[in-house]
């Protein structure tokens, strides 16, 4: 039997990764030659990246890993649903934060949140989906320098703007970023993305994590995407209003593109 398997041809499909046997072991997700393509992409050190199973994935291990019962878990709103659902399912409490204007984003009240409802962890989506709203690197940092509690800044949608608050964990080791290769990189079912960690908090995850949380065939894939010398900004028409990121091609914004934005999202609410 062995030597039959053995023989076994692959399907035409995974006839271009069968030479390295691809499909047929258990290989370990934390692909080193990935790793330094993020790294390279991204600009941070490869010992900050962990590859998971998406950026829901990473959303998964973070509150896992994290989150315990009665954590009182911070997310401005209306934001993407899975930090609810990752946060109930570990028995956390989902302190949901509204602003007048859903478009404000308004970081002082986010702040005065986290100090009166002893905030163990805030989620904060940046762009925000489902809004588009923007918070600048640069007030993202001012915010920073104040707040003790564990910030999951998710950035599934960041590489239409090409930039990032990785740079800022050296500083501030309580900034933990998610990303994907779903949105601009458009391999939404291969599920597969990232984590940037800072080298003390990454070692927590990495207890969590499975080891084969990825399959080889998304990571092969997702080097060769990186491998093509994308520039986020200049292959994507993109368009900053008032803070907030407009007509952004992507599985979320499809269709808004010289539209009142603001005026359809209202409508949807
Ligand atoms: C803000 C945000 N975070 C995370 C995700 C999940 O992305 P993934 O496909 O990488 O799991 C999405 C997908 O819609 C998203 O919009």
């Amino acid at each position: 039997v062995r030597e039959e398997v053995r023989n076994l041809e692959y399907p035409e499909y995974a006839s271009d990764i069968s030479k390295s046997n691809l499909l047929g072991n258990y290989v370990f997700s934390q692909d080193k030659e990935l790793i330094d393509k993020i790294s390279n992409y991204i600009g941070t050190k490869p010992d900050q990246i962990i590859i998971t199973a998406g950026c829901d994935g990473a959303l998964r291990i973070i509150a896992e890993t994290f989150i315990s019962k009665n954590d009182n878990v911070l997310m401005p709103c209306p934001t993407f649903g899975r930090y609810e659902f990752h946060t109930k399912m570990m028995g956390g409490n989902c302190i949901f934060l509204y602003f007048d204007e859903p478009f404000e984003f308004n970081l002082d009240k986010v702040k005065e949140t986290i100090k009166e409802r002893n905030i163990k962890i805030l989620f904060l989506c940046n762009p925000n989906n489902p809004t588009g709203h923007y918070i600048s690197q640069d007030d993202i940092e001012d915010f920073v320098k104040n707040v003790n509690c564990l910030i999951v800044i998710d950035e599934a949608l960041a590489d239409y703007l090409g930039e990032t608050a990785s740079k800022l964990i050296d500083r501030f080791p309580n900034i933990i970023v998610t990303r994907t290769f779903s949105k601009f990189f458009m391999l939404a079912s291969l599920r597969i993305g990232y984590i940037i960690v800072s080298e003390k908090l990454k070692p927590f995850l990495m207890k969590v994590i499975s080891p084969f949380e990825v399959s080889s065939y998304s990571i092969e894939r997702a080097k060769e995407v990186l491998s093509e010398n994308i520039k986020p900004t200049k292959t994507v028409p993109i368009k900053l209003v008032k803070g907030s990121v407009d007509g952004v091609d992507g599985n979320n914004f499809r269709g808004l593109e010289g539209r009142d934005y603001k005026r359809v999202f209202m409508g949807i609410l």
